[in-house]
């Protein structure tokens, strides 16, 4: 009776992970904050797949939010199996307008809370010799990106810690992928009334996102970019120098930024 742990499920990317796993017969742990939306997803994947679901509500934007998901995962006797560190934000504006407070919960929730569940849940992984952590990272931690500074700069945390604790867990039998998915269409952008095909970049489904990252860690990937044109933007981009990726990303930062209202958040809280 294993379990697949998603942070994030309630919309978008995790609520497709939700919904691929209980399709394949996988129990879940499913955390965000919005506890309606956590027991409706519950109730309707356990009514059509009779899988077993566990919902937990909780900000873990929060220092010691990782903490309480293990204790709720330890006190209900839930070994988890497949972890997916997926909870996640934006923020859209120049660097210094963004507030202090979002600039905080943003580097707990994507660094500080998915290092702690990582950390937490891995030990109990490689005692069984079985494990899978997916850390959702973004195309945007190849580089830097004006507009996007600290946003980009978690996710490129993501990936390189990820990337490092997956040669550390090379025969354990636990393995890690960093996910790093393109514009998809999900509520990070509905919440804002953003569109996201206004911008230059090709936009993809949470579905495909989540079927690639299924297929990637069933082939043992280190990372994945879902969708060939994002791969392509991506593995063209590292051939160019940095600064010229720079001033790429202020055009097309300045061109979105025309697009939407700047002050808004991606992702409704
Ligand atoms: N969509 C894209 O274009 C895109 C591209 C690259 C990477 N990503 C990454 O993909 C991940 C999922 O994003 P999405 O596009 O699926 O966005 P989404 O539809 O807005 O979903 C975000 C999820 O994170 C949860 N969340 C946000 N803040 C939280 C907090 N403080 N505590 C607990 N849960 C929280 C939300 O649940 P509650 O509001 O209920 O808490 C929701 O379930 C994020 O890490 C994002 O950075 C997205």
């Amino acid at each position: 009776m294993e379990y697949v742990l998603i942070t994030g499920a309630s919309s978008g990317i995790g609520k497709t992970f939700a919904e691929e796993y209980a399709a394949s017969g996988s129990n879940l742990v499913l955390v965000a904050r919005s506890h309606d939306k956590l027991g409706t997803l519950a109730a309707r994947l356990q009514n059509n797949h009779g899988v077993d679901i566990q919902i937990f509500s909780q900000d873990l934007s929060l220092p010691d939010s990782a903490e309480k998901v293990f204790a709720f995962c330890n006190s209900h006797q839930i070994p988890v199996r497949t972890l997916i560190n997926n909870a996640g934000f934006g923020y859209d504006s120049a660097f210094d307008s963004m507030p202090l407070e979002k600039i905080e919960r943003m580097i707990v929730l994507h660094m500080l809370t998915l290092v702690k569940l990582t950390r937490l849940f891995v030990s109990s992984m490689k005692e069984r010799k079985n494990g899978q952590i997916v850390n959702v990272s973004s195309i945007l931690a190849f580089a830097g990106v004006p507009y996007n500074a600290v946003y980009a700069a978690t996710k490129s945390f993501v990936l390189s810690f990820s990337e490092s604790i997956r040669e550390e867990l090379k025969g354990s039998g636990v393995s890690v992928l960093a996910l790093c998915p393109g514009l998809t269409e999900t509520d990070i952008y509905h919440s804002a009334g953003i569109d996201p095909h206004s911008t230059l970049l090709p936009v993809g489904s949470s579905k495909k996102v989540v079927q690639d990252a299924i297929r990637a860690l069933e082939s043992k990937k280190p990372y994945t970019i879902p969708g060939f044109l994002n791969k392509l933007i991506i593995h063209t981009g590292r051939l160019l120098p940095r600064n010229l990726l720079l001033k790429i990303g202020m055009v097309l930062g300045r061109r979105t930024k025309s697009k939407i209202n700047r002050a808004s958040e991606w992702q409704a809280e």
